[in-house]
């Protein structure tokens, strides 16, 4: 059998990992930062969600900082809490939050690390809400604005590459778990309106980062599950094929082509679904030129033709116990399943580098933009031992695999700029607290017992490491036994190279 060579990343690389500021920094309330709708959304959800310290990187950036040098990183990316920074609805610009983050990019600069910043990711400010509704009334866009604005002005000069909104598409499809149905009293048909005004303010950022940071890049934040057709039933192709639009397609040709696309629009006439799209909007939407894709990409999953009439909500697995999650089903549109060719998480997530060359070819065919990886990653149940240590060496067969994927998409000629996997420290997760844990460093703290906070490094902490100081050359792992693990990709690769 052929094998491939090792895939080769391009010079320059950006190798890091990634986090978002309410899931990582905790002081909550110090430094002025008031809160946000997610930090009380997350407290509904106890015992196993309180943001309030999470991995306390509000005091311990420094060593993070460090830690990440010592692992060899080139890029971190990392969010901007809205309520750190203007924390009231006078629009005062709050000195202490803008030292934090100034304090963090110098650091991050310092150790030769590029920052790669989001503006926004699920953490609205307590007093937008109040004010606005939330992302339910239009005048919260010149409010985005406004704050978008203080960041690039305030940050610009160091940071370049600035990311506008994290997965906007999962914000609608999961609205529910994620705060952003709040106040809502017909999701299904709201969601599309407030969909609209964060499209709106999506590309106000993108316009404010061209004109006021000098050489400044900025992309969406996409979550990417490729949905496979269960069989080549062709109805079952169908039915996936509806899911990639209703849970991400719909956006990414939203955010490239500046247009709703003929999917949507007759999506919404069959449910007589009308958001108020106002003169000048489309105009506006156009005008914002995104310069790349970042992509979050973690799994993938199967849709299938679906029951006429029964309907699923989304179900997720809170407390990681396998063959709990309940798969969503639309009416009339697809039914996701469980793919039985590959593992599942705890979480039931399935596991799945291929979906990495999936999600980079299917995107390139699409858009043909530069992306950036920001996301990918796995969750897991993790104590120290008694030496104090983790073996996490479930976590780097899954890096290994998504790493290896990317690289095979790379050699298919897409371009592909940066791999940042979620997450650096364990921080909280969404729904499932400090019990879900990402990190290729432990950090010692449990949702029910705060302990000392120190930062140990896992096993897959020495392994990426390894790897990324390499440039992507050093696997850990005889390659041709690594191949033997990757078959599907092996096959594919096997059948181009016979070509
Ligand atoms: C991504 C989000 O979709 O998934 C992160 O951008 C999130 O904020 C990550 O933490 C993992 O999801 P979860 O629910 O396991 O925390």
């Amino acid at each position: 059998m052929k094998h491939l060579q090792n895939p080769t990343f391009p010079k320059g690389f950006l190798w890091g990992a990634s986090s978002a500021a309410w899931q990582v920094e905790g002081g909550v309330d110090e430094g002025g930062r008031t809160p946000a709708i997610i930090d009380l959304n997350s407290k509904t959800k106890k015992p196993f969600a309180d943001n309030s310290i999470t991995a306390d990187h509000y005091h311990h950036y420094k060593e993070d900082v460090a830690l990440m040098k010592e692992c060899g990183f080139t890029s971190y990316r990392f969010s901007l809490s809205w309520s750190r920074i203007i924390p009231h609805a006078d629009r005062k610009v709050n000195p202490k939050g803008i030292e934090f983050y100034n304090n963090l990019i110098n650091e991050l600069v310092a150790a030769g690390i590029t920052p790669i910043v989001t503006l926004y990711h699920y953490d609205m400010p307590v007093w937008v809400d109040e004010k606005f509704g939330g992302w339910r009334n239009r005048a919260i866009i010149d409010e985005f604005d406004f704050y978008v604005r203080t960041c690039l002005n305030a940050f610009g000069d160091r940071v370049k590459y600035w990311l506008s909104i994290n997965e906007q598409n999962m914000q609608i499809v999961y609205g529910k778990w994620l705060g952003v149905s709040k106040g809502c009293t017909d999701w299904d048909k709201e969601k599309w309106q407030i969909n609209h005004i964060m499209n709106l303010c999506h590309a106000k950022a993108v316009i404010a980062c061209h004109e006021l940071v000098e050489g400044g890049k900025i992309g969406p934040v996409p979550g990417y599950v490729p949905i496979y057709p269960k069989s080549c039933r062709p109805e079952d192709q169908i039915a996936a094929m509806n899911a990639e639009e209703l849970t991400q397609k719909v956006w990414d040709d939203l955010y490239y082509f500046g247009e709703y696309n003929t999917f949507i629009k007759n999506y919404w006439k069959e449910n007589a679904i009308d958001p108020k799209i106002e003169p000048g909007d489309m105009e506006l939407i156009k005008s914002a030129k995104i310069d790349f894709f970042a992509i979050n990409c973690y799994r993938s999953d199967v849709g299938m033709a679906p029951d006429p009439t029964f309907l699923q909500e989304i179900g997720l697995n809170k407390y990681g116990r396998k063959g709990e999650f309940i798969y969503t089903n639309i009416p009339g549109e697809y039914a996701l399943d469980r793919n039985p060719y590959v593992e599942t998480t705890d979480w039931d997530w399935h596991i799945d580098g291929v979906c990495m060359r999936y999600t980079m070819r299917y995107m390139w065919d699409h858009y043909h933009l530069p992306m950036i990886i920001t996301e990918a990653g796995f969750g897991a149940h993790e104590d120290l031992d008694e030496n104090g240590e983790i073996h996490d060496d479930y976590r780097i067969d899954y890096l290994r695999d998504y790493i290896y994927n990317l690289g095979l998409a790379i050699q298919d000629g897409v371009e592909v700029i940066g791999f940042n996997p979620w997450s650096f420290t364990d921080l909280l997760s969404t729904g499932n607290g400090m019990a879900k844990r990402y990190g290729l460093v432990f950090v010692n703290t449990t949702d029910d017992d705060v302990r000392d906070l120190k930062r140990y490094k896992k096993d897959s902490f020495y392994w990426y490491s390894k790897l990324i100081k390499s440039n992507g050359q050093e696997w850990g792992k005889d390659m041709s036994e690594w191949r033997e693990f990757s078959k599907v990709s092996q096959i594919a690769s096997d059948i181009k190279d016979a070509k």
